[in-house]
């Protein structure tokens, strides 16, 4: 029997390709989680890839690579709707729609749209100005109660639910539905360099889906203590990023590697290489879920087309209720 669930929840992610340990410990992990209470919908947004993404030549791959990440991860496609945010038409145009209550000075002051501008100088188009809007058509065509997000996506949900304030008000109406944040209590996830937030773009990253070779191969390239010079030298776990790790992924080790790197007992070499052992060995069922899934793309091509089918029924029903309040001809 399964127990009533507690409300809805929606998230959308990018498709950067193969997912690594931030996207997992960020976000993907969270996800897994939420289905047992919530009723899911997760989408993959492609058309957000768009407002960035110049070559799309990847898009399609990348796009399946984390629908088969996600799959390995455990989102269970019977109950949640996994989808791609194009194979859904109806949030364009919503999106046009909220884009009539959306004051454009808003949308150029948020702090991620001041980033994007600074990373794609060049490429400031209409459509990046538009990024909240598209992800509150998001949320709320599905009538989605909460959105789990990190920190970094806090100011798209504010922007979200006075967006939905600002179009009941002046359609007169409730249709649309005000979205609560959940907040993702997240480890932030340095990257390889130990500095930066991991990420793809600069190639700091672990992807889920290497082999232990390549993860071991990226483990023994992790920055460590900067003040270690020398294996004899004492160790700070608190500012070694391999540490964090290590809090993560080995349980059993990880007060031994605190004492014995405090007292230069244990060196980084073996340090990290015990990381690896660790990391593999927490991934190798993953690994395992996701090559059998490869083995069958139109399967998994099928799961995303069957979620798609299913979040088009429910964005068709929202969006009957917002042309009449909108008030187009019938
Ligand atoms: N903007 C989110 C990100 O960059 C992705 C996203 C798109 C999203 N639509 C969403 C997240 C709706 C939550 C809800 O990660």
């Amino acid at each position: 029997m399964t127990t009533p669930k507690k409300g809805r929840v929606f998230s959308g992610i990018r498709p950067t390709g193969r997912a690594h340990l931030g996207n997992y410990l960020g976000a993907i992990q969270n996800y897994v989680a939420l289905q047992d209470d919530y009723e899911c919908v997760y989408c993959i947004v492609d058309i957000h890839a768009l407002t960035t993404v110049e070559d799309t030549a990847n898009l399609r791959q990348n796009v399946y690579d984390m629908a088969l990440d996600l799959l390995a991860a455990g989102i269970r496609p019977e109950e949640t709707i996994l989808f791609v945010q194009s194979h859904v038409p109806q949030v364009m145009e919503l999106h046009t729609m909220l884009s009539m209550v959306s004051p454009l000075g808003k949308l150029t002051d948020l702090p991620t749209f001041k980033d994007m501008v600074r990373q794609h100088p060049h490429n400031v188009n209409y459509g990046l100005v538009g990024y909240p809007v598209l992800m509150t058509a998001d949320i709320v065509l599905y009538k989605s109660n909460i959105v789990p997000v990190g920190i970094d996506q806090a100011p798209h949900v504010e922007f979200a639910r006075e967006t939905v304030r600002s179009f009941n008000f002046r359609y007169n109406t409730n249709v649309l539905v005000e979205p609560e944040m959940k907040n993702t209590i997240i480890p932030k996830v340095l990257g390889i360099d130990g500095k930066e937030k991991m990420s793809k773009s600069l190639n700091n990253h672990i992807e889920l889906a290497a082999t232990p070779e390549e993860t071991q191969k990226r483990v023994m390239e992790m920055v460590t203590d900067p003040q270690r010079l020398r294996r004899s030298d004492p160790g700070r776990p608190e500012v070694c990023n391999v540490f964090s790790m290590h809090k993560i992924f080995s349980p059993d080790d990880v007060a031994m590697v605190d004492v014995e790197c405090r007292r230069a007992g244990i060196g980084c070499v073996d340090c990290k290489k015990l990381l690896a052992k660790n990391l593999n060995a927490s991934l190798s069922p993953f690994r395992a879920r996701r090559a059998e899934l490869a083995q069958n793309p139109e399967g998994v091509i099928d799961i995303l087309h069957d979620g798609a089918r299913r979040a088009r029924e429910i964005a068709e029903q929202t969006m009957v209720a917002v042309r009449d309040a909108v008030g187009l001809p019938k």
